[in-house]
């Protein structure tokens, strides 16, 4: 069984996510999905729409996902390939080499991002109607 663990905000939920989940679990047998909480967000400048117990429970409807666990930090990644026995990280292609060093302890895949949809960019039509 290949186990895939990917890591995400998940704010205002939309079709580049789901590509993103799709396209993860095709990579393997078993998806893991990191959601960053509130407090991780708010150490990294971020504010979310939907607070994290709601953007958790919305990810874990998703049928492509079999767990859900909360991103805390960013160290957790090595804790988690090891706890896990995770085969495969996926990331979007914003992160493209930021994560080689986790090459050490498993495969590292970048997923092309979906074109022309963003949380931020959702955000931002709003603001303007
Ligand atoms: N993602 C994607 N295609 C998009 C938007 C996001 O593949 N159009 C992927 C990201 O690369 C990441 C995952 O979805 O792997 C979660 O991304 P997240 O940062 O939560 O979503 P964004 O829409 O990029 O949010 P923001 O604009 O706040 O950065």
């Amino acid at each position: 069984m290949r186990t895939v663990i990917t890591y995400g905000t998940f704010d205002l939920f939309h079709i580049g996510h789901l590509n993103l989940l799709r396209r993860a679990k095709e990579l393997g047998d078993y998806l893991i999905v990191a959601v960053s909480t509130d407090e991780f967000n708010a150490l990294k400048g971020k504010k979310c729409e939907i607070c994290d117990v709601d953007r958790m429970e919305i990810v874990r409807a998703i049928r492509y996902v079999d767990k859900v666990i909360p991103e805390t930090s960013w160290e957790q990644k090595v804790k988690d390939i090891q706890k896990y026995n995770v085969d495969i990280v996926v990331m979007g292609d914003d992160w493209k080499g930021k994560f080689n060093d986790l090459r050490q302890y498993c495969e590292v895949v970048y997923l092309p991002r979906t074109v022309g949809i963003s949380t931020t960019q959702i955000k931002g039509d709003l603001k303007g109607k």
